[in-house]
């Protein structure tokens, strides 16, 4: 059938352009992710593990035509990411030319290489808002996990911040190792005078998924944190706004990644690959386009890899007949494949998926874990090379 057809033809590989049924809506929230050169080494973080193949970078030039294509399209929210997206130094440039474009501004940052001069040129260049993170409430571990020295200079940056009157995002991912520390993380916020925290629960992909086993709670650990939030939501009111992102493995049903394929969310690596989500990279056979050879509305609305899950018709069953599908999309394309090997199948932490018994599987594991977890991987240049050559071996 022509479904079939369709599928079959976008996850293996064409290039060939696939109308869809109806126009997509504009990419409201475009990630520009400047660099993925970082000085910090998360042992989370979600950028792919073998970042180091996107590459050469985008020029200046390059980035403007982007913001200006997307501009163009709709996209209204413009979150400058990476890496260390204060690592380019053309970062104040590309903000004022985003200003004068219309978008709100995000810059998405470590803190490391924001100091007052810049912070006083992004104030000039029209930056909307800043989000910082932060890996826990002490030095000890927030330098630990980040193979840093930069928890004083959080401090520092989180001043800052405040200084230029910027509305403040913290954000700590958390993990088995930070989630007791909660209650302290939250009071570090309130101390810094953060508008918002996100606690966000580790999401199994990159780098975090090669350290699952290290950095999966336990429900009841999760649990716990989750009461306290709660108790400390009843106390604070808005004074700070407490957002816990529950892990889906711990969930009967998925999350609505991304909101749907292909729908509002348009994230651009640093060298042009336009991608529907964060990992679009891993899923095989998916062809990513390239702002260095195709426009960007043509990617958008025409290109194989962006219909390649859009809407409903590529779903099977269960998601096919299921009366939640326009809920959460049938999931998360990029867990299904990890854990199915089939990118259209249900995303297995559903519970009505037939591989759903895996998911509960590793959260069962996380429960009688005890000494025998492998060292952490660090992110870095070596790893990543490592890994892009292991998964060449295997291809
Ligand atoms: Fe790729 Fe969810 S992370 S679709």
């Amino acid at each position: 059938s022509w479904r079939c057809c369709r599928k079959d033809r976008a996850v293996a590989g064409s290039t060939e352009a696939i109308p869809a049924a109806a126009p997509p809506g504009p990419p409201l929230w475009l990630l520009a992710e400047l660099t993925y050169r970082c000085p910090l080494h998360c042992v989370f973080c979600y950028n792919p593990t073998d970042y180091t193949r996107f590459q050469p970078e985008l020029s200046t030039r390059e980035w403007v035509d982007v913001l200006t294509q997307a501009r163009a399209l709709g996209a209204a929210q413009l979150g400058f990411s990476g890496g260390e997206p204060l690592l380019r130094d053309d970062l104040e440039e590309l903000v004022a030319e985003a200003h004068r474009l219309g978008y709100y501004t995000n810059l998405i940052t470590s803190g490391v290489g924001l100091t007052e001069r810049r912070a006083r040129a992004l104030k000039q260049a029209g930056l909307d808002h800043v989000q910082l993170s932060f890996q826990d409430s002490t030095r000890e571990l927030n330098d630990f996990l980040t193979h840093t020295r930069t928890f004083e200079l959080k401090k520092r940056v989180a001043e800052l911040i405040k200084a230029h009157d910027w509305p403040m995002v913290l954000n700590c991912v958390l993990h088995k190792h930070n989630l007791p520390h909660v209650d302290k993380i939250i009071e570090m916020a309130l101390a810094l005078g953060a508008e918002y925290l996100e606690l966000a629960n580790t999401q199994y992909y990159g780098w975090a998924l090669v350290n699952r086993e290290q950095l999966l709670p336990t429900r009841a650990e999760l649990e716990a944190a989750e009461a306290v939030v709660k108790r400390y939501r009843e106390q604070i009111g808005n004074r700070c706004r407490l957002l816990f992102v529950v892990p889906d493995y711990f969930e009967q049903r998925p999350k609505a990644c991304m909101n749907g394929w292909g729908k509002v969310f348009l994230s651009i690596a640093p060298d042009g690959t336009a991608m529907p989500c964060h990992n679009a990279g891993n899923l095989p056979g998916l062809q990513l386009p390239n702002v260095r050879s195709q426009p960007l509305r043509e990617i958008w609305r025409d290109s194989g890899a962006f219909n390649a899950f859009r809407g409903h018709d590529w779903m099977q069953e269960p998601c096919r007949s299921c009366d939640e599908k326009a809920k959460d999309f049938g999931g998360c394309r990029c867990q299904a494949y990890l854990m199915s090997g089939d990118a259209a199948a249900a995303d297995p932490v559903c519970s009505k998926s037939p591989q759903h018994e895996q998911v509960v599987n590793i959260v069962r594991r996380a429960e009688s874990a005890t000494s025998s977890w492998a060292p952490l991987v660090f992110r870095n240049d070596q790893e990543s090379h490592r890994m892009r050559a292991a998964a060449v071996d295997i291809e």
